[in-house]
């Protein structure tokens, strides 16, 4: 596999909390996870025109029509979709990001987003506060990495995020200012943050890391009968316990088949499935897992098991 990013992107998500990485999906990747959207979610178009909700003057504010097409894997579809948010690059981007050998998948979503489904204008927000129970470290390696995939070419027009670099939000707040629900003090982080306000606009195939301190924003869709396809991938080091999202098994009626039969063990691992050599898988464990995804080829826990014995 061909680098698709540098050190010089890490040195920006590090300095910057977030930083745009073209061509990091190849085209082929990016069409077989298209054709998966079009089949999980049975649409390709939006309407001829956007909604505006707001008045002039007024910034975007949370709606649940912006999360109705917001959906979680595994899905009804190849494997494409499936094993995107482990595809082995964004995996290496999380390891070195974090400096983990470990790390753990905590949410991972695909979110279809169509013109006129909803005024998916979004105020500033930071992500810690549903990711962390309390507030995001100092140390980004403490903290998380949240990598949104473009596989549908994002113009300012199809709701590209909008983001504020966390050397210029310094200036203005710290993440905790999204905690405060004062209209008046709301109001003001808006304004402030709006002068240093960069868009995350790119072409299919496109990731986007950034962090949980970060100031950033949806944006309306406004092309007409205009489609965004996005994958949303968050990564944490698996010794982390202060992050978290979706507790997989919690997802348990999901064809979780998909992925497993699918997977190599680095990659299930990063759902928290123990790696082969690892004190949990016996000849009994072996014998259960097998019965509960009997396609999934045990092979490595197996040979493991034995150079073991
Ligand atoms: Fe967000």
């Amino acid at each position: 596999m061909t680098e698709r990013f540098g050190p010089e992107h890490l040195e920006a998500w590090r300095r910057d909390g977030g930083v745009s990485i073209h061509d990091f999906f190849t085209p082929e990747e990016v069409a077989a996870v298209v054709a998966d959207f079009e089949l999980v979610f049975g649409r390709t178009e939006g309407a001829a025109e956007g909604v505006n909700k707001k008045k002039q003057g007024e910034v975007g504010k949370f709606n649940p029509a912006q999360f109705a097409t917001l959906e979680t894997g595994p899905f009804e579809c190849s494997t494409a979709l499936n094993l995107i948010g482990v595809h082995p690059a964004l995996v290496s981007f999380a390891k070195q990001a974090l400096r983990a050998d470990h790390v753990h998948l905590y949410q991972c979503q695909a979110w279809a987003k169509f013109t006129g489904d909803a005024d998916y204008d979004q105020p500033f927000h930071t992500d810690f506060s549903n990711h962390t129970l309390t507030v995001p470290s100092e140390d980004a390696h403490l903290n998380a990495v949240t990598i949104l995939c473009y596989f549908s070419d994002v113009t300012d027009a199809h709701g590209a995020m909008h983001y504020v670099a966390r050397t210029d939000s310094a200036k203005v707040a710290g993440p905790e200012a999204s905690l405060n629900k004062d209209p008046e003090a709301h109001r003001a982080l808006q304004e402030a943050l709006r002068p240093y306000e960069q868009s995350s606009a790119a072409p299919a195939g496109s990731a986007f890391p950034y962090s949980i301190d970060v100031y950033h924003r949806g944006t309306n869709m406004t092309a007409p009968r205009g489609h965004r396809y996005a994958v949303m991938a968050c990564f944490k080091a698996a010794s982390n316990d202060a992050i978290a999202f979706h507790a997989w098994a919690f997802h348990h009626t999901k064809p979780w088949a998909r992925i497993f039969d699918n997977a190599t063990p680095e990659q299930l691992a990063c759902f928290g499935v123990p790696l082969p050599g690892h004190a949990f898988w016996t000849e009994l464990t072996l014998q259960r897992a097998q019965l509960r995804y009997p396609g999934w080829d045990l092979t490595p826990y197996r040979e493991a098991l034995v150079l073991a014995a």
